[in-house]
């Protein structure tokens, strides 16, 4: 610790404060996490040294405070990280008991000490390599691997990627069903800081496949079109999956106006036995849209027989054996292409993105040093 002039602060009666073993309060203008275990009080700032998690909203492991956010430890008396990343240490106050209450003297923390951490790969500024035009198509079907089946969607969306490459561009087919990825756990509900780019799960899994899709859309392709099946009336449980997880490239907007996808293209496959079409479209549009993609004329192509087409084994045939639908998606294809390389050929710049899909409210700073 520092050697100052101490200056004592009085942060409450020892009986209220015990009544809660880890707390998020103030001393003075410094935001502390305060803890109580085995009778002794321990007293860091309340600040991680992640992304800014509020460490007294956490929870205590032994004697390490856990971050509510991302699960980073520091120990609660002194500080320091775990063992073997103390040096990644966040300020420790000195804290006492007198007179009944717990006093914190905020003039004479320790350091904070930031250890380098490497950034993730695909933290990488976005820039477009040069080389042909690439079109990623994006499966979100479902079923069970070892046992497949036609599925209309993935066959157009095949169509279109074979179009594409016919005229020069390069293709990826991802299909989701084949990633193992974690569903979104709602980070931005704790905050919308702890929503990171990339995203904290790809951050903290290494075995998470959601980077394949970040890689794809961020960094790798032009444009990109996503194929869906209609399942009552929405698009597929996969395709959500993805949506929820595809948050931090949006919040990456809300949170620090850094706009992940720029001049890059999207359309949409939507193929269902029974009918809403346009509702999954709507989302699909409107999603992507905030995602920060444009989107060709005519940017989805679609089928459906109707609500009183119970007889699926046909729907299968009929999307199989249409020409039109294979070449309707063929257009598609190059409809997003077309469009891609216009953006990418022009020298004109649009208007400004910064801000673009932000809410109204501006993100206000809560925990303390942030402010
Ligand atoms: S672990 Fe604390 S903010 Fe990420």
């Amino acid at each position: 610790m520092a050697d100052k002039t101490p200056n004592w602060i009085d942060v409450g009666a020892a009986d209220e404060l015990a009544k809660k073993p880890l707390q998020a309060l103030t001393a003075g203008r410094a935001a502390i996490a305060l803890s109580l275990k085995d009778g002794q009080w321990g007293a860091v700032s309340n600040l991680c040294n992640h992304v800014g998690g509020p460490l007294g909203e956490g929870t205590l492991d032994g004697d390490y405070l856990v971050c509510p956010w991302h699960y980073w430890k520091f120990h609660r008396a002194t500080g320091k990280g775990e063992p073997g990343y103390e040096a990644d240490c966040v300020p420790a106050y000195p804290v006492k008991l007198e007179a009944g209450h717990v006093w914190v003297d905020v003039a004479n923390a320790s350091k904070r000490g930031l250890l380098p951490h490497p950034p993730h790969p695909l933290e990488r500024e976005p820039v477009r390599a040069p080389g042909p035009l690439r079109l990623l198509g994006i499966s979100t079907t479902a079923m069970d691997g070892e046992h497949p089946r036609f599925s209309g969607s993935d066959h157009l969306l095949k169509h279109a990627l074979a179009a594409a490459k016919a005229d020069g561009a390069e293709t990826q087919f991802l299909a989701l069903n084949d990633l193992k990825f974690r569903a979104c756990e709602g980070f931005y509900s704790k905050s919308a800081h702890a929503c990171t780019w990339p995203c904290s799960i790809t951050q903290m899994d290494k075995a998470d496949e959601m980077d394949r899709v970040y890689e794809g859309l961020v960094h790798w392709a032009d444009a990109v079109i996503v194929s869906s099946p209609i399942r009552w009336g929405t698009a597929s449980s996969l395709y959500f999956k993805m949506a929820e997880r595809l948050n931090c490239v949006q919040n990456a907007v809300t949170i620090s106006n850094k706009v992940l996808i720029r001049d890059k293209v999207a359309g949409f496959i939507i193929v269902g036995g029974q009918d809403n079409v346009q509702m999954v479209a709507g989302q699909m549009l409107g999603f992507f849209a905030e995602l920060g993609f444009l989107f060709p004329q005519f940017p989805y192509i679609a089928h459906s027989r109707g609500w009183s087409h119970e007889d699926m084994e046909k729907n299968v045939e009929i999307v199989r054996d249409s020409v039109e639908l294979a070449e309707g998606a063929a257009e598609l294809a190059k409809r997003c292409l077309a469009l891609a390389n216009r953006l990418i050929t022009t020298d004109e710049t649009l208007h400004s993105v910064e801000g673009g899909g932000r809410k109204a409210h501006p993100i206000e700073a809560t925990h303390g040093e942030r402010a």
